[in-house]
């Protein structure tokens, strides 16, 4: 199989996590006789450095021109970072709501779970992490607060900000399908979150929703507040198998969920369109305190390029392999700083990706 990649590393540990993801597909590549063509593309911090804008029409032209897009992390210290000193709409994270809208991606993927080897990472109680837990949060992120209408002005003398927060019934369809798509081909449990008893886009949410499960009559469908969602996540995650969410509720609630796997550096993303285009990135930031240390735990990113291989090009035994790496390198005891845990050996980033690759 021949396949397009285009690749934009991106600002802080980005270059060195895509590096090794990268390492990891042409391992795959050389094992299973296929090919992978990559296209280095700018965009975030690195972009405006170099272009003034954090994403340029050339990067979008290629992305779409691509089978997939891999990425990194994009963004710098809030505090410190000139790019933070832009307008808003010149930011680093500008860059990835706008390839997010102008690529289509609707729905991100994004699987949070403990590995029994990393229990002793989460941070909940041991009762509780025993049980493990496998779900999958399904965030809307074309829509909803990100890309409402917004402004700042001044009200009576006062300054005033606004930022809304809609939702049409045809784009709270889309990811609904999606989540019980996903739903079918695991535990067939669909937790929607909302926030219906206060807001008109939550009960507009909660009503398509149960339109859409009319179609799926084998999964169960439960409605649960955002509030107690937050509760539930770090009191029973177990309960969980898919959750589908809105834009602003589903950053939230994956963070969280990242936090009880033990790392945010072990959580991966899809973020798909209507067809089986995506791009891939781990759902971590770009931690900047960190960069070009050699520090940073590539897992996430290892495991995003996994996911291209599952969801965009059907390779499945190919991403069963790179999963399955990923576990006995842990169970070998290899541990990035973020998962470290007394008896274990400790590892840098590109150690972690030649680990892995030695297990493809
Ligand atoms: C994420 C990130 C982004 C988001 C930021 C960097 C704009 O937090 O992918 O979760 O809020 O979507
Ligand atoms: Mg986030």
């Amino acid at each position: 199989m021949n396949k397009k990649i285009a690749v934009i590393k991106g600002d802080g540990i980005g270059p060195e996590i895509i590096t090794e993801a990268m390492k990891v597909l042409d391992t795959v590549a050389q094992k299973y006789g296929h090919t992978f063509e990559y296209t280095q593309l700018l965009m975030g911090g690195c972009s405006i450095d170099a272009n003034g804008v954090p994403l340029t029409d050339e990067t979008i032209a290629t992305c779409k021109a691509s089978d997939a897009v891999l990425m990194g992390s994009i963004g710098g210290d809030t505090n410190t970072s000139p790019w933070y000193k832009l307008p808003a709409n010149l930011r680093p994270e500008a860059g990835l709501l706008g390839i997010r809208k102008a690529l289509g991606l609707f729905a991100n993927l994004r699987p949070c779970l403990l590995y029994p080897q990393l229990s002793g990472a989460c941070p909940l109680k041991e009762e509780i992490s025993a049980k493990g837990f496998d779900m999958l949060i399904m965030r809307e992120l074309t829509g909803g607060l990100y890309f409402g209408e917004r402004k700042t002005e001044e009200v009576n003398g006062v300054m005033t900000a606004i930022d809304t927060l809609s939702y049409n019934e045809n784009e709270i369809r889309r990811i609904a399908i999606k989540a019980f798509e996903v739903a079918m081909k695991r535990r067939k449990k669909v937790t929607s979150v909302d926030k219906a008893n206060v807001l008109d886009s939550s009960r507009l949410w909660r009503k398509v929703v149960n339109e859409v499960a009319k179609d799926y009559p084998e999964v169960t469908l439960e409605h649960m507040l955002v509030d107690n969602s937050a509760m539930q996540l770090v009191k029973d995650p177990a309960q969980f198998d898919v959750m589908v969410t809105e834009n602003m509720f589903g950053d939230i609630l994956s963070d969280e969920a990242s936090m009880i796997t033990g790392s945010i550096g072990m959580l991966p993303s899809a973020s798909m369109n209507e067809t089986k285009f995506g791009l891939y990135e781990p759902s971590g930031g770009s931690a900047p305190d960190i960069a070009g240390q050699n520090k940073a735990n590539p897992i996430a990113t290892i495991l995003s390029a996994a996911m291209m291989l599952r969801y965009s090009f059907d390779l499945i035994d190919e991403a069963d392999a790179v999963e399955e790496a990923v576990r006995k390198t842990l169970d070998d005891g290899y541990r990035t700083g973020d998962i470290m845990s007394d008896g274990c050996k400790a590892v840098s980033c590109s150690e972690m990706g030649d680990l892995i690759c030695q297990r493809i």
